[in-house]
């Protein structure tokens, strides 16, 4: 596996492979068997696999979460080899942002949303290094998974409305035994808060059922937030019933197909979403 630190090496990189398909998985690192898929992935889809590793600091909204997310690159790296990963690009934050980036991305509706809502800024910040990385790396096609929903709908208007010549492949969510949605951020929690956040899967399947079964959501959705929230176990952001595509408040017309359930909730001041569509539930 070839491993790039620096812009102007992948650039020269990237001029040497004319004519190859790229596959590109863009990561925070922190790898999991959910990023490892979309490797696989990438690489049976293309000539080439290639992987970035970087903690974009101007999606964070909050410091402390940025300084608090987990960094396990040599593994990384390790994990990359085992399923013959061809490149791994993991520029440093200076050499990715040498100057104070002060342009922003306004992602419309989906900034007023779920995610949009409670992380003012962030997606400006992954609109602006994915257009970094896509206009270095110029690849064919670009994996993400679903589990970052709101994510895979703005790399969705970032590829339309700038033209971006590549396909987004979204992939489906890699889940624990217990049904937990793999996440970096799962690093982070104790043995027992895992267990714990087992329960929010079974929250969204719960809420699945009541659509199914034509019951009133909104007094679903508050027993299973008051259920999680008992003796403060979790603090939920929001459980909502969206269409899956433009992510906007599902409507009483809406099929099991075409709704989302959506929540992000935190447990131990670790911050962790998810998501299902209720047909596949
Ligand atoms: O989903 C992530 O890990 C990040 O948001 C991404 C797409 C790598 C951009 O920094």
């Amino acid at each position: 596996m070839k491993i790039y630190h620096s812009i102007a090496e992948m650039r020269q990189f990237i001029k040497t492979q004319q004519g190859k398909t790229l596959g590109f998985v863009p990561t925070m690192g922190a790898l999991h068997k959910g990023h490892i898929a979309l490797v696989e992935r990438a690489k049976t889809e293309n000539d080439l696999a290639l992987c970035s590793i970087f903690v974009n600091p101007i999606q964070f909204n909050k410091t402390e979460d940025l300084l608090k997310y987990p960094r396990t690159e040599e593994a990384d790296a390790a994990l990359l080899r085992t399923v013959d990963c061809d490149v791994l690009f993991m520029p440093s934050a200076d050499a990715f942002y040498p100057k104070k980036v002060e342009m922003r991305m306004d992602f419309g509706h989906l900034e007023t949303l779920m995610e949009g809502a409670f992380r003012p800024g962030h997606f400006s910040g992954v609109g602006i290094v994915l257009s970094k990385f896509f206009n270095i790396l110029q690849p064919k096609r670009a994996y993400f998974g679903q589990k970052d929903l709101q994510q895979c709908a703005v790399v969705q208007k970032l590829v339309e409305e700038l033209s971006y010549d590549l396909e987004l492949v979204i992939c489906p969510t890699q889940r624990e035994g217990s049904g937990l949605a793999m996440s970096s951020r799962n690093k982070r929690l104790t043995p027992n808060q895992l267990q714990e956040a087992s329960r929010l899967y079974k929250a969204l399947k719960q809420l699945a059922e009541a659509f199914l079964k034509g019951r009133n959501l909104d007094t679903e959705k508050a027993i299973v937030i008051a259920d999680l929230q008992r003796n403060t176990v979790f603090n939920v952001e929001y459980i909502e019933f969206v269409d899956r595509i433009s992510l906007v408040p599902a409507s009483p017309t809406h099929t099991p197909t075409q709704t989302a359930i959506c929540l992000a909730a935190s447990i131990g001041g670790v911050r962790l979403i998810d998501n299902i569509i209720v047909a596949e539930a």
